[in-house]
């Protein structure tokens, strides 16, 4: 074990200070045999934590591993990933949720934690193993079919249910399958313009009011992935004013950028939801301050070449997302260290039960933390980037940000900017 002495760092904005960690954690004072970091300039954030990371292990190892999608969100300011469950086989069941896990500790950059499928295969007909995965050494708590809606109303009820009797969670990617049959992108002015079949937003807010419904009726806890829409807003605030056990999150890309970026048939700007109006992209905002949406969650996507560098309509939906994340969120909401912490690290801890994350970094708690330099620009070179695949949408871009180091209890995975292992 290790200590780091880091010196003049501001811990969530305040005025500089030290930061002593030794034995993985924060301790009062140093004692001569740490380690000295030059910490002016310098915003220590407690480690970041991401509700919806794809790491494609197992089945598509070509895009991303455990390993290097684990570096990437080391390298982003992360400490802990939640690890989706569309994988080939699916983490349908306690095996591959263990497999998952056991990697991510192999690994060692950042807490793993699984996510385990609803339904067996994605397929939404048949609930999966969710009591198997919950108890297994992964400690399952959240499920989500990811990719897919669980679009079967009966099905999403029996799943709040079972998951009630030990306070796990249901994540729905709300999208109404027969409202977006052949969707490519955001349905309004300029996918009439490109001729390009539309995903109505309506499709997402009709599944969020169904949910919410089921969730109230149920009396268990709904996560809504990847809010997109002002209308989705309106729902989720409705929802929590009479007290219902919703959650959700945005992505960094939905908060940023649009629609219009579609007109460049460029198949980096094809996610799943799509990107959507400036409107939206307000509204979304607005409810990230408000906490109407609790956190902000990257659906790192990444994709092999083969499938993004392609055309529009055959190319699979997602962007990358952990190395950019805070950089993005930083050039939205501005240097609010309390609230990105919040919505970076507290909430979705706290959401997930995530014990030693999220953390305010006082003495005595795990040193799981990141050193961000705000004054830092960077322009983003996918080269560059520790993920296995490339299409990241901010190529050439300069964003505001660089992290510096993060610590994963006390021990370093990024230092100087660079991966330590
Ligand atoms: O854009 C997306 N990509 N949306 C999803 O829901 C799934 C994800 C993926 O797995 O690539
Ligand atoms: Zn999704």
């Amino acid at each position: 074990m290790t200590g780091f002495l880091i010196q003049g760092v501001s811990v969530l904005g305040a005025s500089a200070s030290d930061l002593v960690i030794r034995d993985g954690f924060v301790v009062a004072a140093a004692d001569g045999t740490e380690d000295v970091v030059d910490g002016s300039g310098l915003v220590a954030l407690p480690g970041l934590v991401d509700l919806h990371t794809h790491l494609r292990e197992p089945g598509r190892e070509d895009a991303e591993t455990v390993e290097t999608g684990s570096r990437a969100a080391a390298l982003g300011g992360y400490t802990a990933v939640f690890a989706m469950a569309n994988t080939s086989p699916v983490a349908d069941t306690a095996g591959v949720v263990e497999q998952v896990w056991r990697l991510g500790r192999e690994a060692g950059l950042v807490d793993v934690q699984p996510i385990g499928a609803v339904t067996v295969g994605l397929a939404g007909k048949q609930l999966a193993e969710l009591g198997a995965m919950a108890t297994s050494a992964a400690g399952v708590r959240i499920f989500s079919d990811d990719g897919f809606c669980v679009a079967d109303p009966r099905l999403m009820r029996r799943a709040l249910e079972y998951v009630k009797a030990f306070d796990g969670i249901i994540a729905q990617h709300a999208e109404e399958p027969r409202l977006t049959e052949g969707a490519q992108m955001h349905e309004g002015e300029v996918s009439t313009r490109l001729g390009l079949t539309g995903w109505p937003a309506v499709a997402e807010e009709a599944i969020i009011a169904r949910d919410v419904l089921l969730a109230e009726h149920v009396g268990s806890r709904l996560h809504v992935c990847h809010v997109s829409t002002a209308g989705s807003v309106e729902v989720l605030r409705q929802a929590k004013a009479r007290g219902v056990r919703v959650t959700a999150e945005v992505t960094p890309h939905h908060l940023l950028l649009t629609d219009e970026l579609a007109a460049s048939y460029d198949p980096v700007y094809k996610v799943n939801p799509p990107l959507r109006t400036a409107s939206d992209v307000a509204a979304l905002r607005q409810a990230l301050v408000d906490g109407v949406i609790d956190v902000v969650a990257t659906d790192h996507a990444p994709h092999a070449v083969e499938d993004k560098e392609c055309e529009w309509a055959y190319a699979r939906p997602g962007m990358l997302g952990l190395e950019t994340a805070l950089s993005i969120v930083l050039s939205v909401l501005g240097e609010r260290w309390d609230l990105i912490a919040d919505r970076m690290s507290r909430t979705p801890a706290r959401i997930a039960g995530l014990d030693g994350h999220g953390t305010d970094l006082a003495v005595g708690s795990p040193a799981n933390l990141t050193l961000v330099d705000p004054s830092a620009r960077r322009v983003v070179d996918p080269a560059e980037l520790a993920s296995r695949s490339r299409n990241t949408p901010y190529s050439g871009t300069t964003l505001p940000g660089r992290i510096v180091a993060t610590f994963l209890r006390g021990e370093p995975t990024v230092l100087d900017g660079k991966a330590v292992k």
